[in-house]
């Protein structure tokens, strides 16, 4: 599978994004907290990346058994005490009860979504935050005011430019994966998405040398 393949490959910035997310959480928070993880897959990142003492829970949702499968192990692994749920990340309201948490992060998930579904995400994310909670996103990220057609073209060349160990096969199934399914917002847009939402601030953490990928955070 071509995403596995760029997360063995580091071509989308795992490693960076994790390293700033976990020295942001670790300079934020002192004392344990809740954490949600939407679209979790394996958590093979997040597993390493979080500080086992300083989450209380980790639960992750996840459309994937295999994938939860996977996560259960590499959370048992790292001493994360985790729930994981099997279901729709963007109905994941119906799935935690009325459960709270100091942060909830999406990776590489949001830009499945179509714009006003973004919207009812971050909508749904401020019911489930704790007070001076944050949402962090790391995801594609199209330019300001750039058309999907134009980003679809520009990612694919990206790819095809500088991930070398693609053949031709992964790079058609690549085209075909992107073109089907991804609806990048940009920064602006994103920001103007969660703000509708009624989140406050937004912060860019970090983004990589393509501009593609990036973590940025939400603050209500
Ligand atoms: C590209 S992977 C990202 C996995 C992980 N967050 C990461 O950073 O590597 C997308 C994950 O979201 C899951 N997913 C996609 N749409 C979903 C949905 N509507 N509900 C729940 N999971 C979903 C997929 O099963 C997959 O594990």
């Amino acid at each position: 599978m071509v995403y596995l393949h760029a997360i063995d490959e580091n071509y989308m910035a795992h490693h960076e994004i994790h390293t700033a997310i976990r020295q942001h959480l670790n300079t934020l928070y002192e004392k344990p907290f809740s954490l949600m993880d939407l679209g979790c897959g394996d958590a093979n990142f997040t597993s390493k990346s979080l500080k086992p003492t300083l989450i209380k829970t980790y639960t992750g949702i996840d459309e994937s058994a295999e994938a939860l499968q996977l996560a259960q192990k590499n959370l048992d692994q790292a001493g994360i005490k985790s729930r994981l749920i099997q279901g729709d990340h963007t109905t994941f309201c119906s799935l935690i009860g009325d459960e709270k948490f100091r942060v909830i992060i999406i990776g590489f998930s949001l830009y499945l979504l179509p714009r006003e579904e973004k919207i009812r995400f971050f909508k749904d994310c401020r019911k489930h935050l704790r007070k001076k909670g944050r949402v962090l996103v790391y995801d594609v990220v199209r330019r300001h005011h750039e058309e999907r057609d134009d980003y679809l073209k520009r990612y694919y060349e990206h790819a095809a430019e500088n991930w070398p160990t693609l053949n031709s096969t992964a790079l058609r199934q690549l085209a075909e994966h992107i073109n089907m399914s991804d609806h990048p917002e940009s920064l602006e847009s994103l920001t103007d998405i969660a703000r509708q939402a009624g989140f406050k601030h937004a912060e860019l953490l970090y983004v990589d040398a393509s501009g593609f990928h990036q973590l940025i955070e939400f603050v209500q």
